[in-house]
């Protein structure tokens, strides 16, 4: 759903029309924005230099070999561009994608109607892939390494299996929980990657990138602010330049600078690291509900209500980056960084 056009004010904005409080609405609406401001190529596709050149020599074997390259595996926190990735992979190779998603594949059926559907070279993307059932990965072994399908008809001892030869295809598979992939599943990937959190230098080269995209009138300072509090994450960064540009636009100001920027962000109640409830919450329990105590991953799973495996993959990984949480082997525990951040007195004897 695009912003309606036709009605504009007098300041030369938009006007986008009153959304009924529908979730669900606004994050299409944001997501159709994401696919707009989606990296097309892998020059297009900003930092991660590390992952761009391995993949640069896996692609380009495979085009000079006319083979289909190894099934590619991308792990790691959400809005790292491992979506983008997969139509990247498909637009460098020239063929075509299908998409799917763990979720989505509940039986045997539906992944052997995929598999039965694609076509030689195809890049078969699916996403959330450590949410398969196990039948279904089962069957995905065998089309994954012999590019067969065997469909079991019938039932007792009457069953036969049928087999079917399916095209040459690449499966890029995309996870937020790598510790959730089954070995089996895992060893299967010809390239696996775990992408993590961007620089905040790599950060201002997206959002100058989608400022332009988005004809926003972006200064630099503004974009280094803005790219400071985006949690190492393109996808919030982008996400927070739409709401810059809304606070710009409501207030008759055509540039975003940093004044600009600093009064929206904190409009918006966006931390200065970036920090987002979750993580807010996470150093609160740590810092005021066990202070100077380490805290087991279960216990800090059920005090800040998210689940215990979504903590440790998403959630901790930028924690720590920040040097505000450490991992120990009796628990976590908040560092001196955390108080000072949450702006509370230490207690206890901390690590540094
Ligand atoms: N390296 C990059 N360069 C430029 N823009 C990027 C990059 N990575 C991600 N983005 C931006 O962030 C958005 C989100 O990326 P993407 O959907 O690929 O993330 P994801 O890892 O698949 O997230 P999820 O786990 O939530 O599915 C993209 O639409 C794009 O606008
Ligand atoms: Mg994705």
């Amino acid at each position: 759903m695009s912003p309606r056009r036709d009605v504009v004010r007098d300041n030369g904005a938009a006007f986008e029309p009153r959304i009924k409080a529908d979730p669900g609405f606004i994050d299409a609406y944001d997501s159709q924005l994401d696919t707009a401001l989606r990296p097309g190529d892998l020059n297009e596709f900003i930092g991660q230099d590390e992952m761009k050149s391995q993949l640069r020599v896996v692609l380009g074997a495979a085009l000079n070999r006319q083979e289909t390259p190894d099934h590619l595996l991308f792990a790691g926190p959400p809005g790292l561009g491992k979506t983008s990735l997969a139509f990247i992979v498909a637009r460098e190779m020239g063929v075509g994608t299908r998409v799917t998603s763990g979720p989505a594949l509940g039986r045997v059926g539906d992944l052997a109607a995929v598999l039965a559907d694609l076509k030689e070279g195809d890049i078969l993307f699916i996403d959330e892939i450590h949410r398969l059932p196990k039948p279904v990965e089962e069957l995905l072994y065998v089309g994954m390494e012999d590019f067969r399908l065997d469909v079991v008809i019938g039932k007792g001892p009457g069953a036969r299996t049928l087999r079917l030869e399916i095209p040459r295809f690449t499966l890029v598979g995309a996870t937020t929980r790598a510790g959730m992939v089954s070995a089996p599943l895992r060893d299967r990937f010809g390239y696996q990657y775990r992408l993590n959190y961007y620089r905040d230098e790599d950060l201002v080269q997206i959002l100058v990138r989608s400022a332009s995209l988005l004809k926003i009138d972006l200064t630099a300072d503004a974009a280094r602010e803005v790219a400071s509090r985006s949690r190492g994450t393109p996808r919030l960064a982008n996400r927070l330049l739409r709401r810059v540009r809304d606070f710009a636009e409501v207030n008759g100001k055509g540039t975003v600078n940093i004044q600009v920027a600093r009064e929206a962000l904190s409009l918006f109640g966006v931390d200065e690291l970036g920090l987002d409830v979750v993580d807010l919450e996470i150093l609160r329990v740590l810092c005021v509900q066990y202070p100077g105590r380490p805290v087991g991953l279960s216990s800090l799973s059920v005090s800040v209500h998210e689940d215990a495996g979504t903590l440790e993959e998403v959630y901790e990984p930028f924690l720590i980056q920040r040097g505000m949480l450490v991992r120990t082997p009796r628990g976590r525990v908040a560092t001196e960084r955390a108080y000072h951040h949450l702006g509370l007195e230490v207690s206890g004897t901390l690590p540094l």
